[in-house]
Parts: C-alpha cells; sequence; structure tokens
C-alpha cells in the first residue's frame, strides 16, 4: 500500500455521492486522459498502486476498461470473483473489505444489492468504486455522459428517453438528471416502473413518466434503453419477453426524437429484442463511443479518488 499523502477517503457507490462541480471536473480531465492516450502520450501517475476488482456477475466492458485503464495509470490490477475466492464461501464483507484494503490503494466491486458494495465501503481503508449494483452503474453514466458532451456539448437542459427497464441504469440516469439538472423521460411497461427510493426521486424535478414509448421519444435529444433481463433476474426472462415487448426502440421512435438525436446502449445488446438492428448499427447510435469512453472517465475517477484534483 502506497503511504504518500492522499485526498480524504471518498467512494463512488452512486451518481449522486459526487457534486455537480466535481462532475464537471470529471469531465474536463476525461477528455485529457483521453487526447492523451490518444497522442500515445504515458500518464502513469498512479505508478506502483493497485487496483482489486471484484466480479460477482460476468463483464467485458468494467473488466477490460479497469484493468486496461489502471495499467495505462501506470499501477497494477489484480482480478478476484466470487468463485475462486473465499468470497464464495461465506467470509463476512466487512472482513473481506478490511483485508482487501489493506492490501490494495483501490477497489472496484460488481455486484448484487447495493448493500454488499456499502458495506464493503464503510469498511474499506481505500476507495470502493460502484462496477454495477442491481441498483446502480454509475461508471456508465459518467462514460456516457461524457460521451454525450463530446457529441452535442453540454446535457443541462436536455431531455433524455429512456426506455424500458427501470433498472440500474435508469435508476443512475435519474440520479445524474438532478446533479447535472436535465430532464430523464422514463417509458416502462406496467409493472416495471421506477422504485423512486431507488433513483432518489422524493423531489426530483427532473423526472417524467410517459406511458406510451414513442410519445416519450417526442423531441428527446437521446434515446437509451437496455436489455429486458439484467443479470440476477434470469429467472424472469420468458415473463419479461412478454411484457417488454411493445417498448424496443426502433426507426420510428428515432424519427419523432429531435433531428440530432443520439441513441446510447450500455451494451451488450439484444438486436431484435430491446432495439432494432437498424438504430443501433445507424448513424445516430454511438454505443462505440460509450464503450470507449468507459476507459477514459474511469482513469479520471481513479486519479480524482487516489490524487485528488490534478
Ligand atoms: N456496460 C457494461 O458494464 O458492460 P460489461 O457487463 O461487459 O462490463
Ligand atoms: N442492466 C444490465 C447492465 C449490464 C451492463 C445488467 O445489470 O445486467
Amino acid at each position: 500500500m502506497t503511504t504518500t499523502s492522499k485526498p480524504p477517503l471518498r467512494h463512488f457507490l452512486q451518481f449522486k455521492d459526487f457534486s455537480r462541480e466535481e462532475l464537471h471536473y470529471l469531465f474536463a480531465r476525461a477528455r485529457l486522459i483521453k487526447e492523451k492516450f490518444k497522442r500515445y502520450e504515458p500518464h502513469h501517475v498512479l505508478f506502483d498502486r493497485t487496483l482489486v476488482m471484484i466480479f460477482e456477475k460476468a463483464s467485458t466492458r468494467t473488466r477490460l476498461s479497469f484493468e486496461a485503464g489502471f495499467q495505462q495509470l501506470g499501477g497494477s490490477a489484480i482480478y478476484l470473483n466470487t468463485r475462486d475466492s473465499q468470497l464464495g464461501r461465506g467470509e463476512p464483507v466487512e472482513d473481506s473489505a478490511q483485508v482487501i484494503s489493506r492490501m490494495s490503494d483501490i477497489v472496484m466491486i460488481r455486484t448484487f444489492e447495493q448493500n454488499i458494495i456499502e458495506r464493503f465501503a464503510a469498511n474499506s481503508r481505500v476507495p470502493v468504486i460502484n462496477g454495477l449494483t442491481n441498483e446502480y452503474h454509475p461508471c456508465q453514466i459518467l462514460a456516457d455522459i461524457f460521451t454525450f458532451i463530446e457529441h452535442r456539448g453540454s446535457i443541462e437542459g436536455k431531455t433524455v428517453t429512456w426506455i424500458g427497464d427501470a433498472n440500474n441504469m435508469c435508476n443512475t440516469w435519474l440520479q445524474a438528471a438532478k446533479a447535472l439538472n436535465f430532464t430523464v423521460r422514463v417509458s416502462t411497461p406496467p409493472g416495471y416502473e421506477v422504485k423512486p427510493e431507488c433513483a432518489d426521486l422524493r423531489d426530483s424535478a427532473h423526472f417524467e413518466v410517459v406511458a406510451d414509448p414513442m410519445e416519450a421519444c417526442k423531441n428527446a435529444n437521446l434515446v437509451t434503453t437496455d436489455v429486458w433481463t439484467s443479470m440476477g433476474y434470469e429467472a424472469e426472462n420468458e415473463e419479461r419477453m412478454r411484457a417488454f415487448s411493445g417498448w424496443r426502440v426502433d426507426a420510428e421512435m428515432m424519427k419523432i426524437a429531435a433531428p440530432d438525436a443520439l441513441f446510447m446502449h450500455c451494451l451488450p445488446a439484444h438486436r431484435g429484442e430491446e432495439v432494432t438492428s437498424d438504430v443501433i448499427d445507424g448513424a445516430q447510435s454511438v454505443v462505440w463511443d460509450e464503450a470507449e469512453n468507459r476507459l477514459h472517465a474511469q482513469k479520471a475517477l481513479m486519479e480524482y479518488l487516489l490524487l485528488g484534483r490534478q
């Protein structure tokens, strides 16, 4: 563990953990880090540091972007999963946090209930980052908003339409709307609505519900969706296929959106289920930029958590 001076201990467990001002700092920093990366300029600000990544669910983008990203910052990354560690054999989360955080500088966790990561963080000596829980996916939204800014400038005052399941992505978009002052319009099938306490909506003026998905896309600046069945909910798959069949983003929906509307999807996607091929592979889609920007946004995040403002 590195012992040089550190900023106060902070975690990124939910999007609302950071202020508007901090988020703007991160977007600016991600841009600079991305530019350096494109010029092949080293940015080894975390030389000799260690990131531990804990995965209790599958991943391609999150593992790759954290592991490659931390190496690009000069450090090394260790991958743990539930199957091969004591985490899967009942060692308490609190004990794991004590041990893991004594041997590393920063921890990223992908797990089930948000409560697990909150308990881990409460017992950790080092920053903890949420790499997806049932309730939230803050690193993805950081990358998505960075991507929106790259393509269209500030997201303030804009309308983001969410079509489909009120899942971890949707909850995080709703937290982001409040933090960055834009509106999220949500259209879900009956029975799959937003749970206000998850999205922290008690006093939000940044949230609209529109039952009809086509109507919800009207004049939107960004249309976004996600899988109908998230990881951990596989037993509900058949029932969900039936319930969500009218909530597929298609070319007609993109046509009713603003003329310069973007389409986003955090991936992995199921073409023909939540989105048609012509939309996800079409001119308005920025899904590959979203995926790449996980790398740059998270490098800015890890640098900030470990070193503070540069
Ligand atoms: N979007 C995202 O988090 O992808 P992975 O599940 O591949 O990490
Ligand atoms: N909502 C999806 C996102 C995957 C990156 C899930 O939780 O499985």
